[in-house]
């Protein structure tokens, strides 16, 4: 049986995240949140998952600000948390041929999906080395690896996110850290159905499985990883895409 642990999900309010963030919270776990400061509907989702039985505490972060996650990592610290769960999930999109890119959608994705791993683990760490134990898993995604017409940007920091797992899963290893890279396909979230339905028809025909995939899905593989029994696994990039890139 899995010990209870605080676990910390970014981007916790969105699709994946409040899914992964229920099913911690079901394994026993006191679950911590993060999202964008300012948002408007923060008491709202808390009150909603209250009213469902769901617990959790949210704090403000923008996660490409690495002075705003040393300042809610601190907060965090004095409010009695000790994180041993880090779930690096919050991510965006900015899609547009390359031609068309600009410099500022470069830069809030690479901000966003790849600095922000620097930005939540460095601040979070150093307590789990202390207490010898601790979960690490860098959502990533299937365009990592296949490459999406529109995506330079996301694909370019989605694949970078493996290469900081494999050498942190290296330096943390002896110490009862593992880390993890989770590439979920495209699943059945407001970031995945925004997309043209024209282009989404054509994507959802390159899923031999032959649907979206669920966010339950991922967050029951994410669960065995966080759990006891996923000790032996790091440095792992598991796909998980309803078989539409095999590797
Ligand atoms: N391969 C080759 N050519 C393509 C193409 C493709 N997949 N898709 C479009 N084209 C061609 C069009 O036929 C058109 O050609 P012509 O100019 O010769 O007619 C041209 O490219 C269109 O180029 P534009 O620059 O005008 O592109 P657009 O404005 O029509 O839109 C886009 C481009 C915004 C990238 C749009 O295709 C799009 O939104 N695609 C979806 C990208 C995607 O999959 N995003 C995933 C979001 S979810 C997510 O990221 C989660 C996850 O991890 C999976």
């Amino acid at each position: 049986m899995t010990q209870q642990r605080t676990a910390l999900i970014t981007g916790g309010m969105g699709g994946l995240g409040t899914t992964i963030a229920r099913l911690l919270h079901n394994e026993g776990h006191t679950v911590l949140v993060t999202h964008t400061p300012n948002h408007q509907h923060v008491d709202t989702w808390l009150a909603q998952q209250k009213s469902e039985g769901y617990t959790f505490t949210a704090y403000a972060t923008d996660v490409a600000d690495d002075t705003l996650c040393q300042a809610m990592a601190d907060k965090l610290h004095a409010d009695g948390h000790h994180v041993d769960i880090l779930i690096n999930n919050a991510g965006i999109t900015r899609d547009g041929t390359f031609r068309k890119m600009s410099k500022l959608n470069w830069d809030a994705v690479l901000r966003t999906n790849l600095d922000s791993l620097y930005n939540m683990t460095k601040p979070l760490i150093d307590s789990m080395l202390e207490r010898g134990w601790g979960r690490i898993v860098n959502i990533s995604s299937v365009n990592a690896s296949k490459g999406q017409f529109g995506q330079t940007n996301y694909s370019a920091s989605k694949a970078g996110i493996h290469g900081f797992t494999k050498s942190l899963a290296q330096e943390v290893a002896r110490k009862g850290i593992t880390v993890n890279t989770v590439s979920p396909g495209y699943l059945a979230t407001e970031m995945v159905t925004s997309v043209p339905e024209n282009v989404m028809e054509q994507i959802v025909a390159g899923i031999p499985v032959g649907r979206l995939g669920k966010p339950e899905e991922v967050a029951a593989l994410i669960a065995f990883i966080v759990s006891d029994a996923g000790a032996f696994m790091t440095g792992s990039n598991v796909a998980i895409n309803g078989g539409q890139h095999m590797y």
